[in-house]
């Protein structure tokens, strides 16, 4: 490590525990992390590998009112299955903790109080809706109404989904509670507001100068694009009712927002850990040669390289995160990975349709990592990954070894002689894996590092082929010995240097060729398996996955679609309109000439539409559903004379009509057969 560093705190984002964990999770955040615990634990490192339950926020009272429980309850549920998925797929956490622990309120309150009393606050009061049949205040996502910008009557008091305007609640036109369904009032109500702009020149010295080139572009690109934009306060506390106290005189009914108490639970978990081990937990995180790492999603990067740090900052005691190497998304089959519409692979259900295969999905996952962009995970490719490289690469290559070896030597490691060039040649590309994985691991490319230990694997398969034993034996069992041991010694450092990637074949095999306890230093070694050395029976570590297998799980998923269709009724039809309300809308058809992004949002396109009277620029909140480059030359239909709006300061004339999906997908509501533009829509 440079700079020497003493020991390393890992942290992985911690999950909300309002669902169970899919693959998405997995591939984003926590296998990533955990490769990096394991190796570096077998570099003979110091390392705290920390996660834990995020179990506060809005979206968890929500759940808890919608099923008539408690959140305490909802978190309950969610917490024990996720900590169970994780261990069972080998996530090496040194502590699983959860943010409703009595640890995490203390720890979470102390550090607002310390802010507080230095005064790193902001303390302002402002009118906030009211909902006085349920006495609370309403967080954003409890309003809606009718969007200022685009006419849509279901906006959400932070966000319209339809133009993907964010809004704030005062905003909306006719708000509504989303308890009661009444009209809320305003009132009065004081928060703490966390002044980011103060600390912006600070940021830019310590990331923008500071991290250009060690961290990923994806990461960095996001941070200098906040910063550019200017950074406001930020509120750090809500009216809720669930979530840690904020533990000042009159604050009553309000709780730390929860973007706010949750990355002080990695604190909270530390001095959790270190209650259960005895250990001391503040070198982990006020200790300058102790070197913090979150791993986490790129929806979580603002807070962990802004937000969080700037807390830390703020409280004055604490190191700042090394390095924030997070992940883009992985998308299943092409679509989003969606828990309300069930896209997804979820753990528990991999598990039972394939028990003991967590190595080859922790292999599939890594292989496909998202690492530098979003990608997608096929069950086709899981198949073929595991066929064409698991098990026709790594698998055969030691079952042969292995077998031959109990074949003709009764499993005792043959003694080597004297080496031909080849062999030679064999044993010194393979000294120099242990080096080239680490360097791919230490930079977080993992997916990198894996396809280097998936080489050393084709080495030795290749090394094997070449050789021929099997044709040498009745005339040179001496050579036989040369070739065998030379790939014991291979299959030796694969069980060691897969360790970090499949800890359970490791394992295995470790077992089966009874070497163990071996670190990383020892991995190069040409004698690692010593002549003499009595063997094990040999198994198999991967197996064939049929068509039949990955089939059903197409099936699964197609199922889950048609389901999500007959689940979304349709919406029940509005108010009557009469005759002449319809004779003045002019909806025409018309193609899409240019299409960009609007910077700065996500969801907006400008468009340039030939409507067949002029050619006009529209606004259109679809950049979410396509690409612009993909819609150019697109056939749409257009309400062309509705009055004209400012949207981001762009002029949009008139409207695209979309159809919405129950998920919120939008598609193009266009002519089937090719139509002048201009055609009257009635
Ligand atoms: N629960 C958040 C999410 O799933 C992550 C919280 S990370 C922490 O997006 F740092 F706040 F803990
Ligand atoms: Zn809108």
């Amino acid at each position: 490590m440079s700079k020497n560093f003493k020991r390393t705190t890992i942290t992985s984002a911690l999950p909300y525990a309002n669902g169970p964990i899919h693959i998405g999770h997995l591939a984003g955040v926590y296998v990533p992390a955990d490769i990096y615990a394991r190796y570096l634990r077998m570099r003979g490192e110091d390392v705290l590998f920390i996660g834990g339950s995020d179990e506060h926020g809005v979206p968890i009272t929500i759940k808890a009112r919608k099923e008539g429980i408690t959140p305490q309850q909802v978190v309950d549920r969610y917490h024990y299955q996720i900590k169970e998925s994780f261990e069972t797929f080998g996530i090496s956490f040194d502590i699983y903790s959860r943010t409703s622990a009595p640890i995490h309120h203390e720890t979470a309150s102390d550090f607002f109080k310390k802010l507080f009393e230095t005064g790193k606050f902001i303390e302002n009061t402002s009118q906030q809706y009211y909902d006085e049949d349920n006495n609370q205040f309403l967080a954003d996502r409890y309003i809606t109404g009718t969007c200022p910008h685009c006419g849509f009557e279901r906006a959400y008091g932070d966000q319209c989904e339809n133009c993907g305007t964010s809004l704030s609640p005062l905003e909306l036109i006719n708000p509504k509670s989303a308890l009661s369904g009444n009209v809320p009032v305003l009132k009065d109500t004081t928060h703490w507001y966390l002044p980011l702009e103060d600390y912006e020149p600070w940021l830019t010295k310590w990331i923008l100068e500071g991290h250009k080139d060690d961290w990923k572009a994806n990461v960095y690109g996001q941070v200098k694009s906040w910063i550019d934009q200017g950074l406001k306060p930020r509120a750090v506390t809500r009216d809720l009712d669930w979530g840690v106290k904020v533990p000042i005189e009159g604050a009553d009914g309000k709780v730390l927002y929860v973007w706010f108490d949750a990355p002080i639970g990695y604190i909270s978990a530390t001095k959790d850990w270190s209650a259960k081990t005895g250990k001391d937990w503040e070198p982990y995180w006020k200790s300058a040669d102790t070197k913090l790492v979150h791993f986490i999603g790129k929806d979580n990067i603002v807070f962990h390289c802004i937000i969080f740090p700037v807390m830390l900052k703020a409280e004055g005691s604490y190191i700042l995160p090394e390095n924030v190497p997070a992940n883009e998304f992985l998308n299943l089959e092409n679509d989003k990975i969606s828990t309300s519409r069930n896209w997804a692979v979820w753990l528990h259900e991999y598990l039972e349709d394939f028990p003991g295969k967590q190595d080859v999905l922790r292999y599939v996952l890594t292989a496909n990592a998202p690492e530098t962009k979003d990608n997608d995970f096929t069950w086709k490719d899981f198949q073929a990954r595991n066929n064409n490289e698991l098990l026709a690469i790594y698998g055969n290559f030691v079952n042969r070894t292995l077998v031959l070896t109990q074949k003709y030597f009764n499993s005792q490691v043959p003694e080597r002689g004297e080496l031909d060039e080849i062999s030679k040649t064999a044993l010194e590309e393979m000294a120099r894996y242990p080096e080239i994985i680490s360097a791919a691991i230490e930079r977080y490319r993992f997916r990198e590092a894996l396809s280097e230990l998936m080489n050393l694997a084709r080495l030795g398969n290749k090394y094997l082929t070449e050789m021929e034993p099997w044709k040498l034996i009745k005339t040179d069992e001496e050579k036989v010995k040369v070739i065998l041991n030379v790939s014991l010694q291979i299959v030796a450092n694969l069980s060691v240097l897969s360790e970090p990637f499949l800890p359970f074949s490791a394992k295995k095999l470790q077992e089966m060729i009874d070497l163990t306890g071996l670190l990383w230093k020892d991995a190069g070694g040409d004698n690692l398996l010593k002549p003499g050395h009595q063997l094990q029976q040999p198994d198999f570590l991967f197996a064939r996955i049929e068509d039949e297998e990955v089939e059903k799980q197409v099936q699964k998923l197609l199922d889950t679609k048609k389901e999500n269709q007959n689940a979304a009724p349709a919406k029940p039809a509005k108010e009557p309109i009469e005759f002449e309300d319809l004779m003045k809308m002019d909806i025409r058809t018309g193609t899409i000439l240019e299409a960009e992004k609007v910077p700065k949002t996500k969801k907006l396109l400008k468009l340039k539409i030939d409507t067949g009277i002029d050619q006009r620029t529209v606004v259109s909140g679809i950049a979410e559903f396509y690409e612009p480059e993909d819609i150019i030359g697109h056939k749409v239909s257009i309400l062309v004379n509705l009055a004209p709006r400012k949207l981001k300061g762009i002029d949009s004339q008139g409207m695209i009509l979309m159809a919405e999906d129950k998920d919120g997908k939008l598609c193009f509501v266009s002519p089937t057969e090719d139509f002048n533009n201009g055609s009257e829509i009635k």
